[in-house]
């Protein structure tokens, strides 16, 4: 079969199109023939081994030390069921299917555990459309709910309101009956406006911790804001949750954990919970939320989607079309 190789670490060009065996099918899994897959965020970190800050060595003996211990990227997928595993019921061949899985997913078939963050694709969805939920809205998903513990009428900023992370970070807090302040660029104004934000915040002309406006929570989905800077603008009780970990954040986690107040969070998401990924696809089949899909490359244009996602500034999601003209 076909797929995305990462042999060593570095820029877009480090990656190849090879031909590689197929995924072995264990006895609970089942086998994915992707039609779409994604890049983002994580993928082009995982690529390129930047940002991991003070994680770098546990990270790199995590993912590989010299060279990437699995070569084949890519963690978002949508496609069919081209097998199952003997355990496996959940599934039937020619079942439409989307998921996450970290590691694999740009390739022509996939192998994923039936216990994992995979279920059927939501009805209204394209393949690309569904390539582009799951990295976003479980990680948006867990920072609300578990790091935010986000409740009906608090007010919320979110920081970085149109990428992967924050289209779904808006839209969720919203259906959690949040009052919803997005902060992104003058070129994605409307758009954060249309996700449903409340207010937005232009960074380039605003800086809002200079703001009259108080939040009972912000979440930094960019790694731009700073907790001593925030502090004016957080609520007594108020909750700065980081997804992005520097040194300094995880020591203002730790002291602020230890006080009672404003609290700083360092936050993850593990992405792998198929319950939250039912939860997701209710809510998209509901029309509660959408998902933001920015552009679709083809497989053999996969260093140019990693260039453009290098960029930092896409907007929602970046879907790669496997086998098919997008
Ligand atoms: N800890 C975890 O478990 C976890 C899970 C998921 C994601 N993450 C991390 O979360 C981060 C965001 O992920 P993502 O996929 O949402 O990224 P993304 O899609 O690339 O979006 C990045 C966003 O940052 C905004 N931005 C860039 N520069 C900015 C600035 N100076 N001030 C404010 N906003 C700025 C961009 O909007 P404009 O174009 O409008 O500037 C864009 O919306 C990544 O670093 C990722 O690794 C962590």
């Amino acid at each position: 079969m076909l797929a995305v190789s990462c042999r060593r670490y570095g820029a877009p060009d480090v990656l190849k199109i090879e031909e590689v065996a197929r995924p072995t099918l264990k006895a609970d899994e089942v086998l994915v023939r992707v039609r779409a897959s994604s890049v983002t965020s994580g993928d082009v970190r995982m690529r390129a081994f930047t940002g991991a800050g003070i994680f770098w060595l546990p990270m790199r003996l995590l993912f590989g030390v010299l060279r990437p211990r699995n070569p084949i990227t890519g963690m978002e997928f949508a496609g069919t069921i081209a097998a199952v595993g003997k355990g496996a019921t959940g599934f039937r061949v020619g079942d439409a299917v989307f998921g996450m899985k970290i590691g694999g997913a740009n390739a022509e078939l996939l192998a994923v555990r039936e216990a994992g963050a995979i279920a059927a694709k939501p009805d209204g969805l394209t393949l690309e459309e569904a390539a582009v939920v799951p990295f976003g809205a479980l990680s948006a998903l867990a920072f609300l709910r578990d790091f935010v513990q986000i409740k009906p009428g608090q007010k919320i900023l979110i920081h970085g309101a149109n990428g992967a992370v924050g289209v779904f970070a808006v839209q969720l807090a919203k259906h959690f009956g949040a009052h919803v302040t997005g902060v992104c660029s003058t070129a994605n104004l409307d758009l954060v406006t249309s996700l449903g934000a409340d207010q937005v915040i232009d960074y380039s002309k605003t800086d809002f911790t200079r703001g009259p406006d108080v939040y009972d929570a912000i979440l930094d989905t960019v790694g731009s804001t700073s907790f001593s800077r925030s502090k004016r603008v957080l609520a007594p009780y108020g909750r700065h949750v980081f997804v992005v970990q520097t040194l300094t954040q995880l020591l203002q986690a730790l002291w602020t954990s230890l006080r009672r107040g404003k609290r700083a969070i360092v936050g993850f998401s593990s992405g792998d919970s198929k319950e939250d990924l039912l939860l997701i696809k209710g809510l998209i089949e509901t029309g509660r939320i959408r998902p933001m899909l920015d552009r679709t490359y083809r497989l053999p244009d996969i260093i140019d989607a990693h260039r453009y996602v290098d960029t930092g500034r896409k907007r929602g999601g970046v879907a790669i079309s496997i086998g098919a003209a997008p």
